[in-house]
């Protein structure tokens, strides 16, 4: 229990709310002081429990130990003090929201939205770790009280860093499917205004499990939308909502070395317990410093206990290792009925099972996870490329690809991993750029010998690899750092859209349908002018448990597509749709020559056409079904997730979704 000073501490730190006291705040609502005063008592509503309690076996994180624990509630309940029983646990056999309103959740201006002293009643028992909704941007619109020119000129040149989003309660790195709604305005839409749009009204910042606890009991009982942001990567605006209540879990960013020999279920070996909101940049850092690596993604920010795992995460690793999902050994999640819980192979193995590829902000917000870690090993790069030109016409060029297209069964098969763009200024005129072609365990001098078959091909077609370069690493953490630095990201922009699909092997072992494959892309990239593509496999790994929710669509995979939509500053919304509608309709050219295949949900078209079976597979039913159990109440929600087809944004023109709009239910 938190003492007294701190509960003073907290209510001079809540001076930003109207109610500074609570004892006023009780008495506005009611004329009881008594009742009042002794509320703050009680606050924060947290317990410090035992860190060896787990049921994982796995201690908690000090974060973890700070819960909303049942004898909490009990003595807040004691208190009766007036919405106090907002703040208990969800009970499965009650599933409708205490307030609903028509089938949707509360907006801001609604009669049940919950009142200035609820507000200040949460805030006190998070212990004033609640934020009011505020546009990043608002400091460069004279209609905000945060209005500051000079603030407004740092937000504009800060706001391609991914860095500076993470940071902010409301930052996002993809403002397009919020809405669009405030972005500084030399890099907004025409007469661009700011609103909060599809931003969250309130922002938990969460410091300990019972925050989290809280907010979920608080936004049930009350109908409130809730939403998840851990480092706001998601380019669908899945981490945002008009009107929610925002738990931010970007500072739950611990990490600790579980040793070299961690047991749990069937593993033995090194192990990493890491927070949800560590970064890709520092788990690679402290695996680093003890001659380890972790599979991770490549871009420095990206959550990797948030939505990249969740989705599934793919990695420089996974040809070797599997999907980032694969490597989990056990959670800790809050669910949605606000209780906090261990997830393992032996405690809720069904939700072992789903969160570890099912998707983020389903079903419930993961606080910490022990993943596997692995011995450090050597990695070379090589970038390269080739081009049409004065003496290859795009016919030969297109031959070039198949070259390298033909390389990717075996290539996947040794472990390697390869990143690389094609872009087309015409027909006639096209380049690819290996960027990079990243060869694990591998030296300069075995790198070069393995790609020699390639490149004497190319050669012999006239097109000699050109800008070839090789570089040696120690390890992931070098290759990673050298090869996408974070100056590399532009984030922050609403001028492009991409969707992706999941080549299958299947397509390398049959010629006709490798023939079809390789034309649908050709004309696609040439349609598009760009796309990016990944050659890889979900590598098998018999160390750590596979059986998850993951896409089984990757199981099979060699090559990850992606395409975009791009339009310029001056386009309308509807020039969006269109351009989102054409993206939509050019993938049906990749879905057609992958049937049964579908397309990993991270990286994915926002109106992809049964994205159940598309990003889910075979595993959608049971995963649905779960979401009843484990939510019924449809606390969380994120557009294209598991469920998320129960519910609706009002106002939304087609093909281009937002989340500015009220959440509402559909009616069967
Ligand atoms: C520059 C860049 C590079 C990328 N590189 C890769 C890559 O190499 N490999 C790859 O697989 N993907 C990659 N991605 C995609 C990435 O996996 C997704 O954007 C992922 O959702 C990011 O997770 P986050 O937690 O950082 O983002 P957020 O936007 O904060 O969250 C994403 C989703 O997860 C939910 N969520 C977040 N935290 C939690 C939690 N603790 N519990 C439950 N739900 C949660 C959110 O509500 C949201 O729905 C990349 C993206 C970008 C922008
Ligand atoms: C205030 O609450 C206390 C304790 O519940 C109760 O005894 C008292 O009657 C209440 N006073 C008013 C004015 O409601
Ligand atoms: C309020 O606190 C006082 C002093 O701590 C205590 O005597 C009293 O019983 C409490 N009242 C309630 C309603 O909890
Ligand atoms: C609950 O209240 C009792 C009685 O005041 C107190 O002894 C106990 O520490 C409280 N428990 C918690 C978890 O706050
Ligand atoms: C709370 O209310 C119950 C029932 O009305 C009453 O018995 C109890 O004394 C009250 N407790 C406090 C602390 O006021
Ligand atoms: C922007 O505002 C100006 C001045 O009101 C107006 O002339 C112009 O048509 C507007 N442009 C768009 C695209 O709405
Ligand atoms: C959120 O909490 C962290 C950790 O206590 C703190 O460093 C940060 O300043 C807080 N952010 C905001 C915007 O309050
Ligand atoms: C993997 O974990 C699941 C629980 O999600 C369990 O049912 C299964 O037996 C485990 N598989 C292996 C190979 O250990
Ligand atoms: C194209 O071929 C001609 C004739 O062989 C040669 O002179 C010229 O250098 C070539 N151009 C390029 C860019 O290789
Ligand atoms: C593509 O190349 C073929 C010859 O290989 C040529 O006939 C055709 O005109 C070229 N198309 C374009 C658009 O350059
Ligand atoms: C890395 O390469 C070495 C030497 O070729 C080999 O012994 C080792 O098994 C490889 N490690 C992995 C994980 O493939
Ligand atoms: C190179 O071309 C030959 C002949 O078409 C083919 O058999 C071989 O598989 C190709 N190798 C690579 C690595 O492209
Ligand atoms: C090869 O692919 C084509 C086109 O997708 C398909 O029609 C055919 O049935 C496939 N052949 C085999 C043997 O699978």
């Amino acid at each position: 229990m938190v003492t007294s000073v701190a509960v003073k501490a907290l209510l001079l730190a809540a001076a930003s709310l109207p109610f500074t006291d609570l004892a006023q705040a009780q008495t506005i609502r009611d004329g009881n002081q008594t009742v009042a005063a002794n509320a703050t008592t009680v606050a924060p509503g947290a317990a410090d429990v035992s860190p060896d309690s787990a049921d994982s076996g796995v201690s908690y994180f000090s974060f973890e130990s700070t819960q909303l624990t049942p004898e909490v509630i009990a003595n807040l309940t004691a208190l009766n003090l007036t919405g106090i029983e907002y703040f208990t646990f969800g009970n499965a056999s009650s599933p409708m929201a205490k307030r609903d309103s028509a089938g949707c959740k509360v907006l801001p201006g609604d009669a049940a939205w919950p009142s200035e002293i609820d507000w200040f009643l949460l805030d006190l028992l998070l212990g004033g770790a609640l934020i009011k909704g505020v546009p990043v941007a608002a400091p460069c619109y004279s209609n905000w009280h945060q209005y500051n020119a000079d603030e407004c000129t740092t937000i504009t040149s800060d706001w391609n860093s991914s860095d500076f989003h993470a940071s902010q309660p409301t930052g996002i790195d993809w403002p397009l499917f919020e809405g669009v709604t405030c972005l500084p305005p030399t890099l907004a839409p025409t007469n661009a205004t700011c609103t909060l749009g599809g931003m969250p009204s309130y922002i938990v910042n969460v410091t300990n499990v019972a925050q989290i606890q809280l907010a979920f009991n608080f936004a049930r009982s009350l109908n409130l939308r809730l939403s998840v942001k851990n480092q706001g990567h998601d380019f669908n605006a899945k981490n945002v909502g008009a009107g929610s209540l925002s738990v931010w879990t970007k500072h739950l960013n611990e990490i600790q070395y579980l040793g070299p020999e961690f047991t749990i279920g069937s593993y033995k070996g090194p192990a990493l317990k890491i927070g949800s909101g560590v970064d890709t940049l520092q788990a690679y850092e402290y695996a680093d410093a003890l001659g380890l690596e972790v599979v991770g993604g490549i871009s420095t920010t990206v959550g990797l206990g948030g939505g990249y795992i969740a989705g599934g995460g793919h990695s420089p690793l996974i040809s070797m290792y599997g999907m980032a999902a694969d490597q989990v050994l056990s959670m800790e999640v809050v669910l949605p009925d606000g209780r906090f819980v261990s997830v393992s192979e032996t405690s809720y193995p069904d939700l072992f099972w789903a969160l570890r590829g099912g998707g983020g902000s389903t079903f419930g917000v993961v606080t910490s996870l022990v993943i596997r870690a692995y011995p450090k090993l050597p990695v070379t790069t090589l970038t390269f490329s080739f081009g049409t030109s004065e003496n290859v016409t795009n016919n030969t060029f297109w031959e070039g690809m198949d070259a390298v297209w033909a390389t990717f069964p075996a290539y996947a098969d040794a472990g390697h991993y390869r990143y690389w763009t094609i872009l087309c200024a015409s027909e006639s005129s096209c380049s690819f750029t290996m960027s990079p072609h990243w060869a694990n365990n591998c030296t300069s001098a075995q790198l070069q010998e393995f790609v020699d078959p390639l490149f004497a091909n190319l050669t012999a077609l006239g097109m000699a690899p050109e800008d070839v370069v090789y570089t040696e690493f120690d390890g992931v953490l070098n290759a990673f750092t050298s090869t996408f630095p974070a100056s590399s990201e532009a984030v922050g922009t609403w001028s492009y859209h991409t969707g992706s699909r999941l080549f299958p092997r299947g397509n390398w072992e049959n010629a006709t349908a490798l023939a079809a494959q390789s034309a649908a892309i050709r004309n696609a990239a040439i349609e598009a002018g760009m796309m990016m593509g990944y050659n890889i496999k979900a590598a098998v790994n018999p160390t750590v448990n596979q059986t998850n929710a993951v896409n089984p669509a990757w199981r099979d995979t060699l090559m990850h597509g992606m395409l975009g939509a791009v339009w310029t500053q001056t386009a309308t919304p509807e020039d969006i749709a269109a351009a989102n509608q054409v993206l939509t309709e050019r993938l049906q050219t990749w879905r057609d020559v992958s049937p049964g295949s579908g397309a990993y949900m991270n990286e994915a078209d926002i109106n992809e056409p049964d994205f159940q079976q598309s990003f889910y597979g075979s595993n959608y039913p049971q995963l649905y079904a779960m979401k009843q159990q484990y939510d019924p109440w449809g606390v969380l929600y994120a557009i294209t997730a598991v469920g998320s087809e129960d519910w609706y944004v009002t106002d939304q023109i087609p093909y281009y979704p937002t989340q500015n709009g009220r959440l509402c239910r559909v009616e069967n």
